[in-house]
């Protein structure tokens, strides 16, 4: 599914976000993605949903070399992954309804059945009342919960989340995270970046662990 052999992301062609990382996530599996703040989580989850290429090494995503492929190739396979990113991302002239329905209107998706996906995702995170609305009336979790939606309404092979309770109270983290087991049971691997310590030791699962921009050594896991 993943493969990443001495990869490294440099930004500007001078700041080494990302160094010499090696690791492998099979399909299927649930992975924590943890360390501190500009540890390189987001620029990690930046390299697996292919908004950029690595500056060295070699990266496999849904089994394609992404240094080697050529550019046209991307796009499909950016449309397999979901990503929640975490500033959310949400177009502020759509309402979250609209939101949520754009990748599936980017796929060409037939209306009647976007309507009916994006009501039941909706209906998951608890906005279906709020669906005319749009980004700039929702809360920081509202939004967040929008964000969540529209990157699994496309039911992705590969879901990244980066920070997704950060704006999520207790009980609502709890839900999203039945929502991503759910997902992962049903075939998603998903890769959740978090500084939510309680959320990982209540979700035990493997964790990489980025410190300075490199993957400490895998810790024994509890299988995936
Ligand atoms: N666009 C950019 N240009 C230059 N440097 C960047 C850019 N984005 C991130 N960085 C740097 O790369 C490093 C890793 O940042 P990144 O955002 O990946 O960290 P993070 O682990 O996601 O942190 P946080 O937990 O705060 O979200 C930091 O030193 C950051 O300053
Ligand atoms: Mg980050």
């Amino acid at each position: 599914m993943i493969r990443g052999e001495a990869v490294g992301l440099r930004y500007g062609g001078r700041v080494e976000a990302l160094q010499a990382l090696s690791f492998h996530v099979p399909e299927g599996a649930f992975r924590w993605l943890l360390g501190p703040s500009g540890a390189g989580k987001t620029s990690l989850l930046r390299l697996l949903s292919l908004a950029v290429r690595p500056s060295g090494g070699r990266l496999e995503v849904l089994g394609q070399d992404i240094g080697a492929a050529p550019r046209r190739s991307l796009p499909p396979l950016r449309r397999r992954i979901g990503m929640v990113f975490q500033d959310f991302r949400l177009l502020g002239h759509l309402s979250a309804f609209d939101n949520v329905a754009l990748p599936l209107r980017l796929a060409g998706r037939p209306e009647g059945q976007i309507a009916a996906d994006v009501a039941e995702m909706l209906r998951w995170v608890g906005l279906l009342e709020r669906l005319h609305a749009r980004p700039a009336e929702l809360s920081g979790g509202e939004q967040q919960r929008v964000a969540i939606a529209r990157a699994v309404v496309t039911r992705p092979l590969l879901l990244l989340a980066d920070e997704p309770t950060g704006n999520l109270d207790a009980a609502q983290a709890a839900r999203l995270m039945q929502l991503l087991k759910e997902l992962n049971r049903l075939g998603t691997t998903v890769l959740v970046a978090t500084h939510n310590d309680a959320l990982v030791a209540r979700y035990p699962a493997t964790a990489m662990r980025l410190a300075a921009g490199r993957l400490l050594a895998p810790e024994a896991d509890d299988g995936d």
